[in-house]
Formats: C-alpha cells, structure tokens, sequence
C-alpha cells in the first residue's frame, strides 16, 4: 500500500514538473520576415528574434529548437503543441491576449505605409487610396487594419508570406503595402530592386490595432516559463546582449 501511494506521489509530481519545466524550449517561427528571420544563402535561420530567442534561451539554461510554421497557423500550432512559444514578430493586442500568454515587449516597431519611389500619394486617406491596390501579409495586424479601414475602397492583396507582397510589389502588381516598418525597410528601402519610399504617417495608434511592441506568446497555462523569458529579457537588457544584437540587424 505504501508502494502505491508514493508511486501515485511519484506520478504526481512528475505531470506537475513537466507542465513547468522545460528542458527544451521550441519556438514557432514564419519566415521569411526579414531582418527579424529569415535564412542565409546557406539555409540557416537568423535574425533579430533568432538571435534574441537563442540568447534568451542561453541565459535561461534550455535548448531551443526553432520550428517554422506559416503565420497563418502560428497560434492554432502552439495550441496543438507543435511548439511551447511563438517569437515571430507578433504584436501584443488585445485580441491575440485573448488566446495566448504574452512576455514583456521586446521591441516596439511602427507599421508604415511603402510605395514606389515617385508616387504622387503625400498622405493616407480613404480619398487617396480609392482603387489603389494595397497588399498586406494574411492574418496580421496590418491585414485587420487596411481591412476595416479601406476596404471599401481599395483592392487589398493578402499573402502567404511578406516576400511573395514585396515580389508582387517589385513586379508592380501592388501600388502600396503596408507592413512592419523594419521590414519594408529591409526588404524594399534597403534593397537594390528599386526605388521605394514611405508614404504618410507610421503608425503605432489605435493599440486596438497596433497593440503594445512585438511579444513571445505562450499558451495561458505556461506562465512560469513567461516570467523566466522575462526575467531573462531584462539580464540581457542591463548586460548589453540586446543592444549588441539590436546593432547586428538596425543600426548597420
Ligand atoms: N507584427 C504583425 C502582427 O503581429 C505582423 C507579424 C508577422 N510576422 C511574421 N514573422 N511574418 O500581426
């Protein structure tokens, strides 16, 4: 009898550790989002999230294993255990909170308006965008704005990925995006393709759409390993790994 029961404590504690301790961390990730993540010409995943999730994941003492996953899927695949986390330049709001645990912000991008270089546009406005062609990544923020802001007006492109908008940008197909500012940076400004510029206001208001920075989302349950990214994100903070990976991806 006394057997049983402490084998049933032993069962008992062992569920109870492996809802709290991970030992190996996977985090979903869409690429290619550029310069957050993205692959090298040799395949391997980088940028600013990469390398801020490893450097999280050192200092916390766990493995991490990066799982990519299209955006579309990216919250129902951390519900389905395909991961434990989700570092994907996903915008803290209040609807995602309904879903999903948040960390600390860990950046806090504009999303910005990109056009052509030339084009006439100074301002956004319902007026200005009548019959332009917007594109926007499927199931982001940015799509849920231009959504509900233009979409009587305007034809609004929604992709897969922001690499297959920015080609159809490039081929002329789009005459404005509307994205994550580092990104259309990176992608558009940045690139040797052409020439493109910012048109109107970045924005980062109303939060009901622009939310509160980019967060790591945990499911509601896992609140222990939140703090311990949180924890772990203000060491890095006051010991300077973040600015130095800050400096890696914005200020080269
Ligand atoms: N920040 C935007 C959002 O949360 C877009 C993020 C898209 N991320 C990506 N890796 N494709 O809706």
């Amino acid at each position: 009898k006394v057997l049983t029961l402490s084998l049933l404590g032993l069962a008992i504690a062992a569920t109870s550790a492996q809802a709290q301790d991970y030992e190996e961390v996977r985090i979903g990730v869409d690429v290619p989002y550029e310069p957050m993540e993205y692959r090298t010409a040799d395949g391997e995943l980088t940028g600013f999230d990469i390398d801020l999730g490893n450097a999280l994941c050192d200092e916390i003492g766990v493995s991490c294993e990066w799982v990519v996953q299209g955006w579309d899927g990216i919250i129902p695949g951390l519900m389905a255990r395909k991961y434990d986390a989700i570092m994907s330049s996903m915008t803290i709001n209040d609807d995602r909170r309904e879903q999903v645990l948040f960390s600390d912000p860990y950046i806090t991008p504009p999303s910005a308006w990109f056009a052509p270089g030339g084009t006439e546009l100074e301002e956004i406005s319902e007026e200005s965008l009548t019959d332009m062609t917007i594109g926007v990544q499927r199931g982001t923020l940015q799509d849920n704005y231009v959504t509900d802001m233009y979409g009587d007006v305007a034809d609004i492109n929604r992709y897969a990925t922001a690499d297959d908008m920015v080609l159809d940008m490039e081929s002329e197909r789009l005459d404005i995006l509307f994205l994550d500012f580092p990104v259309g940076k990176s992608t558009l400004l940045d690139s040797e393709e052409g020439d493109y510029t910012v048109v109107g206001e970045m924005l980062t208001e109303p939060k009901e759409y622009f939310g509160d920075g980019f967060g790591i989302a945990f499911r509601q349950r896992d609140e222990a390993l939140a703090e311990q990214f949180n924890e772990a994100l203000e060491t890095l903070r006051e010991d300077g790994t973040y600015d130095e990976i800050y400096a890696r991806y914005f200020e080269a």
